[in-house]
């Protein structure tokens, strides 16, 4: 029982020290999915697809906090890392498409520690 107060004690404190509240935090799998629909228009060029920009104008809405942004630019790296065919000329325009304004230059050599 004291046991589990403890527990209890431990993750009122994390939730504490992280800035927003731990059930807003954005994860990978967010910033992933969200993208999913622009995969081709990223590997291909061509017309961006709605579905792809409502992923990128919902994940800058999402990404409220610092943190959050940092968290959404780590998660872009991993991403372009991960699927060779992305072409950065596409991904840079692509939030000025959308007409969304995302406050950081998307690119592999992007510092996400100095994202604000
Ligand atoms: C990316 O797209 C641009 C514009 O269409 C093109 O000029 C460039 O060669 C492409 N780069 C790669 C690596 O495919």
């Amino acid at each position: 029982m004291a046991k589990m107060v403890m527990t209890v004690m431990c993750l009122v404190l994390a939730c504490m020290v992280v800035v927003t509240p731990c059930a807003e935090a954005i994860s990978c799998g967010q910033v992933v999915s969200g993208l999913v629909p622009c995969l081709g228009y990223l590997t291909k060029g061509g017309a961006v697809p709605p579905a792809c920009c409502g992923g990128v104008s919902g994940l800058n809405n999402a990404a409220k906090s610092t943190s959050d942004r940092q968290t959404v630019c780590a998660c872009l790296k991993v991403a372009y890392a991960s699927n060779s065919g992305i072409n950065l000329s596409y991904a840079s325009s692509l939030p000025g498409k959308c007409g969304v304004n995302i406050p950081y230059k998307i690119s592999p050599s992007t510092d996400c520690s100095k994202v604000q």
